[in-house]
C-alpha cells in the first residue's frame, strides 16, 4: 500500500479460468462486457472498497502482463501494490496460490470470482463485515426459486427437494486468514468453492443475502444478459443547444435571465426579448427532441405575446417533464456589451435555478468590440441543457 501499513484485509481475485463454456478465445476473465474486461469490472468494484486491501489477481500464465496491465490503468495510487501470480490447474489451486501470496499480517480474506463481474460492492461489505463479527467463513446466498427434483441415472424423476433449505451460493466468500489458509493446507479433495474447503476442515460457514447481479457469467447467454444489465441501468443523457440574439430597443425595458434591469436598453421582440430564457428554452427543447420555441409557442398563441422569459421557461420545463426527462443541468454563456452581467449573475444563476429545478451556471463576456455584440447593437444567448431520462 502506499502507506507502510499493512492492510488488514487481502482479497484474491481468481481469473486463471479458461473460460470453455463461454467458448471465446481469450481465457474469461479478459472477455470485455460493454468494453470493460470481467476481471477489470471485479477489481473497480474491490477498489471501490472503503476499506484498504491487499490485492492478488490470479491470472493464467498467458495474462499475467494482460492483468498487470490493468491493475496499471485503473489502481491508481495503489497500482504498484495489486500483485499478479499465476493460477493452478483447478479453481482451489488458483486460489492457494492467491492466498500465499497474500501479507501474513491480514486477518480477514475475501475469494472472488472475476466471472462474477457485476456483483456489487455493498455485498463485499456485507460478508466482510460478517466474517469480523462471527470470526466465521461466510458466503453470500441466493434463494433457489425454481422447484428442485431429484432424478435418477435413467432421468426419471424420483422425488422432489425442500427448495426452502437450499442456497445458490456466490462470491466473494470471505474467512479468517489463519484459519484459512490452515483449511487449504489440508485439504485432501477439490472442492467447487471456497466455504467447501474450510467446511471439510471443520470450520463454521454462515450466508448473508447475495445480490441477484452476482450471477457468474458462465455460458454466452450469461455475458449477453450482463450486457443488457447494464444497457438497462445505464442513465440516458441527450444534450441540447440553444441559441438566440435580440437587438437593443432603447423604448423597451430590459428584461434578461428573468431579471428586470433598470437604467438599461431593453431588447426588442414580439415577447419581452430575454435572450438567456429563450436560449434556455431551445437547449432544453433541442435535448428532449421537441423542436424549438418558435415551433412550440407560436407567435399567434396569445398566452405568449409580451410573455416573460420565466413564462417560457416553465411552460418548456413542463414539457420536458411530460416528455419523460429530468433536467440534470444547463450552463448559458451571455455576450453583450451591456448590461454589465457580474454585479447579478449569482441572482439571475438563483432564479433560473429555481424555475429549472437544476443547477443553471450563467456566464457573461464581451466580444471584443467585434461584430453586432461588439458594436453594442444586442445581445446573444448561447446554452446548453443535459438531461436525463
Ligand atoms: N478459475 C481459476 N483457475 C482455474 C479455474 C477457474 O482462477 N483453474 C476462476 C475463473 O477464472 C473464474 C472462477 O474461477 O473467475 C470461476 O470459475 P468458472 O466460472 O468455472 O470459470 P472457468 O473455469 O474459466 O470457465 P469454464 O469452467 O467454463 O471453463
Ligand atoms: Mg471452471
Amino acid at each position: 500500500m502506499v502507506t507502510d501499513v499493512v492492510p488488514s484485509l487481502g482479497i484474491v481475485i481468481v481469473a486463471a479460468g479458461s473460460g470453455t463454456r463461454l467458448g471465446h478465445p481469450e481465457p474469461k476473465a479478459f472477455v470485455a462486457l460493454a468494453g470493460r474486461s470481467l476481471l477489470e469490472r471485479s477489481l473497480a468494484t474491490v477498489l471501490s472498497l472503503a476499506e484498504p486491501a491487499s490485492v492478488v489477481i490470479v491470472a493464467p500464465t498467458s495474462h499475467g502482463q494482460q492483468a498487470r496491465d490493468i491493475a496499471q490503468r485503473i489502481g491508481g495510487a495503489v497500482r504498484d501494490h495489486i500483485q499478479v501470480v499465476d493460477g493452478g490447474a483447478t479453481r482451489q489451486a488458483s486460489v492457494a496460490r492467491g492466498i500465499a501470496a497474500l501479507p501474513t499480517e491480514c486477518d480477514a480474506v475475501l475469494v472472488h470470482d472475476a466471472a462474477r463481474a457485476l456483483q456489487p460492492v455493498a455485498v463485499f461489505e456485507r460478508v466482510l463485515a460478517r466474517v469480523r463479527e462471527a470470526g466465521a467463513g461466510v458466503i453470500p446466498v441466493m434463494p433457489v426459486i425454481d422447484t428442485i427434483a431429484r432424478r435418477d441415472a435413467e432421468g426419471r424423476v424420483v422425488g422432489q427437494v425442500d427448495r426452502s433449505e437450499l442456497a445458490a451460493v456466490q462470491t466473494p466468500q470471505g474467512f479468517p486468514a489463519a484459519a484459512y489458509r490452515a483449511a487449504l493446507e489440508s485439504a485432501t479433495a477439490e472442492h467447487t468453492d471456497d466455504a467447501g474447503v474450510f467446511a471439510a476442515a471443520g470450520g463454521e460457514i454462515v450466508a448473508v443475502d447475495g445480490d441477484a447481479h452476482g450471477f457468474k457469467i458462465t455460458t454466452p447467454w450469461d455475458l449477453r444478459r450482463a450486457e443488457l444489465l447494464l444497457e438497462s441501468e445505464r442513465p440516458r443523457l441527450r444534450t441540447g443547444i440553444g441559441i438566440d440574439v435580440h437587438a437593443y430597443d432603447e423604448a423597451a425595458p430590459m428584461w434578461l435571465g428573468g431579471l428586470y434591469w433598470p437604467d438599461e436598453p431593453g431588447l426588442a421582440g414580439h415577447s419581452d426579448g430575454d435572450a438567456i430564457s429563450h436560449a434556455v428554452c431551445d437547449a432544453l427543447l433541442s435535448a428532449a427532441g421537441l423542436g424549438d420555441i418558435g415551433s412550440r409557442f407560436g407567435v399567434d398563441d396569445p398566452r405568449f405575446a409580451d410573455a416573460r422569459g420565466a413564462v417560457f421557461l416553465s411552460a418548456t420545463v413542463e414539457l420536458v417533464r411530460t416528455a419523460g426527462f429530468e433536467i440534470v443541468n444547463v450552463a448559458v454563456q451571455v455576450v453583450a456589451r451591456r448590461p454589465r452581467f457580474s454585479p447579478r449573475r449569482h441572482e439571475v444563476e438563483a432564479l433560473l435555478t429555481g424555475l429549472l429545478g437544476a443547477p443553471v451556471s450563467v456566464a457573461a463576456t464581451t466580444s471584443d468590440g467585434l461584430g453586432f455584440t461588439g458594436r453594442g447593437e444586442g445581445v446573444t444567448a448561447v446554452a446548453t441543457a443535459l438531461l436525463s431520462a
